[in-house]
C-alpha cells in the first residue's frame, strides 16, 4: 500500500469521530487534504468549521464548506490534523507545511484533538524530523544562535513566508526527551512566534493507518 493510500485510510477513519452540528477545526497538509475530500462526500454538516491555514481554507471552500473566523466561534468540539512525527505519549512535531502557529491555536481551542497519520510518522523519540520554529524575521539569527546552544542545527527555510508573514527555522539533530521542557524553552526565546512541538497540548487520539490496517491510539 502506498503512502497516499494510507493517508486516505487514516482520513476516512477520522469520519467516525464526527457528528453533524459539531464545531470542527481542520488542520493542514496532505493527510488533511484527504480528510477534506472525505468530508465533502460525508453528508455531514457542521455548526462551524475553522481552518488552520490559507491553503486549508481554500480547499474547504472548494469542497463547499463555509469557513468561520476562529474569533467568532469560541470553543471547538474537535480538531483533526496530521503530524510530521508522533511519539508514544501522543506528543507531536508539526509544521512541515509551515502552518504550525495557527495549528497550535486551533488545537488549543478544541476539546479533543484527533491526529491522523500513516505509520511512517511513528517514532520512539521525537527529533528525527527537523523541528520547525516560526520566528519574526529580525530575530532569526539570534534565535538560530540560541537553538544551536541548545544542541540543535537550525536551518533557515529559505523563501518560505508563513500565513502570518513570518519565517521558519528547521532544527536538525535534536533528540527530544523532555518535550514539554523544550517547548517551553523555545517558546520563551525573544522573537519566537511558536515552536512546532505539541507536547503541552498533545493529541488526544491518534489514528494510525498501517499496511495491516487502522490502529487507534
Ligand atoms: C503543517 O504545517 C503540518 O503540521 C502538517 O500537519 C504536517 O506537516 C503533516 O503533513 P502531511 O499530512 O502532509 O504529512
Amino acid at each position: 500500500m502506498d503512502l497516499n493510500a494510507l493517508k486516505q485510510e487514516a482520513a476516512k477513519a477520522a469520519l467516525t469521530e464526527l457528528r453533524s452540528g459539531m464545531k470542527l477545526g481542520v488542520g493542514t497538509g496532505s493527510t488533511v487534504n484527504c480528510f477534506i475530500d472525505a468530508l465533502a462526500g460525508s453528508g455531514l454538516s457542521f455548526d462551524a468549521v475553522c481552518s488552520s491555514s490559507e491553503a486549508t481554507t481554500e480547499r474547504l471552500q472548494q469542497a463547499g464548506f463555509e469557513v468561520s473566523e476562529l474569533n467568532d466561534v469560541g470553543g471547538l468540539d474537535l480538531y483533526v490534523d496530521g503530524a510530521d512525527e508522533v511519539d508514544p505519549h501522543k506528543r507531536l512535531i508539526k509544521g512541515g507545511g509551515a502552518a504550525l502557529t495557527r495549528e497550535k491555536v486551533v488545537a488549543a481551542c478544541a476539546e479533543r484533538f484527533v491526529c491522523i497519520v500513516d505509520a511512517s510518522k511513528e517514532v520512539d523519540i521525537l527529533g528525527r524530523f527537523p523541528l520547525p520554529v516560526e520566528v519574526i524575521p529580525m530575530a532569526r539569527s539570534y534565535v538560530a544562535r540560541e537553538l544551536t546552544a541548545l544542541g540543535g542545527r537550525p536551518e533557515y527555510r529559505s523563501g518560505v513566508v508563513t500565513d502570518n508573514g513570518q519565517q521558519l527555522l528547521d532544527v536538525h539533530n535534536l533528540r527530544i526527551v523532555d518535550a514539554v521542557g523544550l517547548e517551553q524553552t523555545i517558546n520563551g526565546l525573544a522573537g519566537v512566534v511558536t515552536v512546532g512541538l505539541f507536547a503541552q497540548r498533545p493529541a488526544d487520539t491518534i489514528i494510525v493507518a498501517a499496511p495491516e490496517g487502522i490502529r487507534i491510539r
